[in-house]
């Protein structure tokens, strides 16, 4: 069909030497835009064609229009629902039941194809003109051979309208000729032989194509899953724990948790203890000393567990059982460097345990956890941290149930509603560290830790949709399906902005805490270096402004200088000038510039510092609430992956430099494009405004 067309227009060039695609659409009588597909083919040709692109005005018929042509004109459909033998009837009546009667009407009366009759009561209508014949709908069909007059009056009628279309005008090239010779897109050893190729027309080199697909290495899905969560918790300024261990002893796994020695968990059915070497003898001493106390004799407040501590049990080498030995290891070492340094730490790593294996439990799976040490911590920063954590995974129902650890006081179990499977199910276990844990490692009373434990497997099988662990890890996994899943995004655009949803009242059974009302109001401080004035700050904040109405209060702090008024002036002027609505979700921004290292604790708010954090974190509310307003993680895991790897380039380069925004100017231009995926602004692209 598409060869017939293209043979069509090569004939009619021949005959005629030029020609334009709207003209040859009319001729041809085929769709305007498959005229332009042919012609785009044709070009694929070498100087067969001399191609111009122009744009011209046509007429076309409106909606109305279009009736018209179909169905008649309303002055027509007027005269025709009147009686034919010219007894009169209610105009009203006939108001009611004809399209357009109104105008239809009019052009009947002032036509005089109809006549009214007043009587006392109402008025009657009917026909006048033994005969009419529709010129409207007929000009409807000639719409191209009107008069200018006509036309004009047509476009007050609003039956049609002028429209500005592109279009192609074409010319012979110099290679030009009728029949298309499919080009050769291989030179062959037939071709070489019989010197054919000399004849031969060739398909040029198409430096763009992409090539054939390697057969390379893939990411197994857990490896995918657990890229999204490092990528969260380094977001909420979290720093990865060395966890390269799967060896550990029971000093760390049990003992320095405050796990007593007879606790049920360190019996050889639930851990896997280690034959050679069986035990570890280096120890710090002072510590294991204050250990053995608080498990014997307690301290620090506590009656200890009052049983005969033995350096034997906790010599006893094992796989690690959870990650938290690490944790422990951690804070005890972050007591031994100087004073005392808030900290939030992370991890996600294998860990073991002798379990009896089933559809979903295997010996060996893997922990994320999360540490946070700062002073004065509670329940509520637990609770307020873990709903932030959470939501950055696309959770956003929560509950908490008691529970018991021995190395935490409070514990709670930590449960989401997944929607997909329509039920509450349990997603980790949380909790603060206790004193007896802390106290001996050295941390200061005041000092408080806050932590959360889940699986990686879990979240893994329910974004895969597998329902056996054995489907995912050990010598039955398909290979297949580890090549072919894709990159996991965690559903994070699902659910729209919810404000003012309520607060669930506890249940009498499980006391529920659960805590909506903190995200009805979107609250966080902004760290601006002075030096270095974020460059997306403006456009996001457009952006962002009509999703949320935003209240911004700007703040200095002392180390600011005089040379960086202009710049902050200039941005505060702009926030201040944000309009408000008091219609949709708030949001309050407290700005503080600063510069150097930021030394300022905020409690209650989310902090963002650094720009890449700031547009990420504000990339996702504004595509959470809108996703045509801009694209960051709803325009496919691809392009997600594309946009991190450039935002790690500025985060790198960050304070941006003329260089590194000139790699990126590069990034865009290579493809042409307006913006990085097209018409439709990235989050890249915002840096670029
Ligand atoms: N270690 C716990 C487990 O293995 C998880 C956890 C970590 C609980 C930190 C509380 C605090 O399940």
């Amino acid at each position: 069909m598409t060869t017939e067309l293209m043979e069509n227009i090569l004939g009619y060039l021949s005959e005629y030497g030029e020609a334009d695609s709207l003209d040859l659409a009319h001729r041809f009588a085929v769709d305007h835009q498959k005229i332009v597909g042919a012609i785009k083919s044709l070009q694929a040709f070498e100087d067969l064609l001399k191609v111009e692109s122009k744009s011209r005005k046509e007429w076309v018929l409106t909606d109305e229009g279009q009736h018209v042509l179909e169905k008649g004109s309303h002055e027509a459909a007027v005269y025709n629902a009147l009686p034919a033998d010219f007894s009169a009837v209610s105009q009203a009546d006939i108001l009611s039941k004809v399209p357009f009667a109104k105008v239809g009407l009019s052009k009947a009366l002032a036509a005089s194809m109809v006549e009214l009759i007043k009587t006392g009561k109402e008025t009657l209508i009917k026909r006048k003109a033994p005969s009419i014949t529709d010129n409207v709908q007929k000009h409807m069909k000639e719409l191209q051979m009107l008069s200018d007059d006509s036309k004009k009056e047509y476009k007050k009628r609003k039956l049609i309208k002028e429209n500005i279309i592109k279009i192609m005008v074409l010319q012979k090239g110099p290679n030009f000729s009728t029949k298309i010779e499919k080009p050769e897109a291989d030179l062959t050893a037939d071709l070489l032989m019989n010197d054919a190729w000399k004849t031969k027309k060739f398909k040029p080199i198409n430096l763009n194509a992409l090539g054939a697909a390697l057969d390379v290495g893939h990411l197994h899905p857990l490896l995918k899953v657990r890229t999204e969560f490092r990528k969260i918790f380094l977001e909420m300024g979290f720093e990865e724990m060395p966890t390269n261990n799967y060896v550990e002893n029971s000093f760390w796994n049990f003992d320095a948790l405050f796990q007593p020695q007879q606790h049920p968990a360190r019996d050889a059915h639930d851990t896997f203890f280690i034959s050679e070497p069986a035990i570890s003898s280096k120890f710090p001493e002072d510590y294991l000393k204050r250990v053995e106390t608080v498990h014997s004799k307690g301290g620090y407040g506590s009656q200890g567990y009052k049983y005969d501590w033995k350096i034997e049990e906790a010599q006893k080498n094992l796989l690690r059982t959870h990650t938290t030995a690490v944790s422990a290891r951690m804070l005890y070492q972050l007591m031994q460097k100087s004073e005392f340094k808030p900290v939030r730490y992370f991890s996600i790593d294998r860990v073991f345990r002798n379990e009896t294996l089933d559809a979903t439990h295997l010996a060996e799976f893997h922990q994320v956890e999360g540490v946070i040490a700062d002073y004065d911590l509670t329940l509520g920063d637990l609770i307020g941290v873990l709903y932030e954590f959470f939501k950055k995974l696309g959770i956003e129902k929560l509950e908490f149930k008691p529970a018991y650890n021995p190395y935490t006081e409070p514990s709670m179990e930590i449960f989401c509603f997944h929607e997909g499977l329509n039920k509450w199910i349990e997603i980790g276990n949380s909790g603060v560290f206790r004193p007896e844990m802390l106290l001996p490692m050295g941390l200061p009373e005041n000092v408080n830790v806050i932590a959360w434990g889940l699986s990686l497997e879990r979240p893994t099988m329910i974004k895969y949709g597998l329902n056996n662990i054995r489907d995912l890890v050990g010598p039955k996994v398909d290979l297949q399906m580890v090549q072919e899943n894709p990159l996991c995004r965690l559903d994070k655009c699902r659910t729209a902005i919810k404000v003012n949803e309520k607060v669930m009242i506890n249940n009498s059974c499980s006391p529920i805490i659960f805590l909506r009302e903190v995200f009805e109001t979107e609250e966080m401080a902004l760290f601006c270096d002075a030096d270095h004035p974020p460059c997306c700050i403006k456009p996001l904040l457009v952006l962002l402004n009509k999703v949320y109405n935003i209240s911004v209060t700007t703040h200095e702090h002392s180390s600011v200088v005089q040379s960086c008024r202009k710049d902050i002036n200039n941005i505060n002027r702009f926030l201040l000038d944000l309009t408000s609505n008091n219609t949709l979700p708030k949001m309050v921004i407290t700005l503080i510039w600063h510069r150097g290292e930021t030394c300022l604790k905020l409690s209650n708010k989310r902090v963002l510092a650094g720009q890449v954090n700031v547009a990420r974190y504000f990339g996702r509310l504004i595509e959470k609430a809108n996703s045509e307003l801009l694209k960051y993680e709803s325009f496919g895991a691809t392009f997600a992956a594309q946009i991190d790897m450039a935002l790690s380039k500025i985060e790198e380069a960050e304070p941006l430099t003329q260089n590194s925004l000139a790699l990126l100017h590069e990034f865009r231009k290579i493809d042409n494009l307006n913006y990085i995926c097209g018409d439709e602004m990235s989050l890249l692209d915002v840096f670029f405004m």
